[in-house]
């Protein structure tokens, strides 16, 4: 061995140590996020996008085409999907198809939050790399809850759960059940349950339209209304009344209720990523 290879390697440990350690330290840091907002940058940074292009070529290009233009397969083109889409199939695990013939279904994600972001980083790129004047939606920012049951007028970058109820009852309960449990639509086509959506998730199925699912494009649903129906979503995952549901009435929700729901969400993430990193 060298003594190049060998001092590379002596690094290897404390570098994998500390690359663990920014790992679990940004896992907590995107959990601390989850109770309140969910904001989202997509990365222009070049080396993020090369990075991105060159996992492209090895996972995606088979089937979607050199530069996301479409391929011989059923994969439809990616250059306008827009960073909302690459991010939910890739999040949510629906991508890379192992055979395009197969379901889009929902799986443990193949990549890890940094090969995510590269990909996203490029498919978002695809636009200006092809000179395409389309582009998708971007990934959505979910607004925080409001610390009072009804919208504080001083504080319009809130939302209640009242508001993501009667939303979420008008605009997705039909197909994804009141207690957003999911079910079979008249076609056969399976409505997934949404207890495993995270806000981000929520608000890009809503912007994206995972087909069969209609998009809700902003003209017709709000921003406001898109972060309420994601925070309710949520809120469906750890109801205050284990009893049931209180559906029809919301009584003032206390700080309590808040930090509860806050301590909870990075409790059942951390036991998630340590699950799905496991
Ligand atoms: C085996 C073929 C195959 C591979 C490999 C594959 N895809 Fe796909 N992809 C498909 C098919 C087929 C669809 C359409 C699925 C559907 O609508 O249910 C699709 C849909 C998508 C969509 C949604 C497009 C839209 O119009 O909203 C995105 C985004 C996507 N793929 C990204 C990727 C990325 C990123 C990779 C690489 C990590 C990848 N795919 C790898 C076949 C593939
Ligand atoms: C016409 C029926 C229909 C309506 C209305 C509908 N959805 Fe969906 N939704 C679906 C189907 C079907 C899928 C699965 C699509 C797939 O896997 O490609 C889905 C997928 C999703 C997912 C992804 C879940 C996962 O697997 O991670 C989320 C989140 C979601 N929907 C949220 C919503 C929200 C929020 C609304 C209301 C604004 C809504 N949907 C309205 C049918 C519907």
């Amino acid at each position: 061995m060298t003594a190049a290879a060998r001092s590379r390697r002596l690094l290897a440990g404390p570098l994998g140590l500390v690359a663990l350690a920014v790992v679990v330290g940004s896992v907590f840091f995107v959990t601390g996020t989850q109770a309140h907002g969910q904001s989202n940058v997509v990365s222009t940074n070049p080396s993020d996008i090369l990075a991105g292009q060159q996992l492209f070529q090895e996972h995606c290009q088979a089937c979607h085409g050199y530069e996301g233009e479409g391929g011989q397969t059923s994969a439809p083109p990616l250059v306008s999907v827009g960073a909302a889409a690459a991010d939910f199939y890739l999040t949510t695990g629906r991508m890379p198809l192992n055979n395009p013939g197969n379901e889009a279904a929902r799986h443990h994600p193949f990549f890890d939050a940094t090969q995510i972001s590269q990909l996203v980083a490029y498919v978002n790129a695809l636009p200006t790399i092809t000179g395409t004047n389309q582009t998708g939606p971007t990934i959505p920012t979910v607004a925080p809850l409001c610390p009072t049951a009804t919208p504080d007028p001083s504080d319009p970058g809130c939302v209640t759960l009242s508001e993501g109820l009667q939303a979420f009852s008008l605009n997705c309960a039909a197909c994804h059940q009141a207690a957003g449990s999911g079910g079979i639509l008249s076609k056969g086509n399976v409505v997934p349950s949404l207890h495993n959506s995270n806000m981000t998730q929520v608000g890009e199925a809503i912007r994206v339209g995972p087909k069969p699912m209609p998009v809700f494009a902003p003209s017709q649903m709000s921003d406001q209304q898109m972060s309420a129906i994601a925070q309710y979503v949520q809120y469906l995952h750890h109801p205050a009344d284990p009893g049931g549901l209180g559906i029809s009435h919301f009584g003032p929700v206390a700080e309590g209720f808040v930090a509860v729901l806050f301590g909870f969400g990075i409790l059942l993430f951390a036991a998630r990523m340590i699950g799905t990193r496991g």
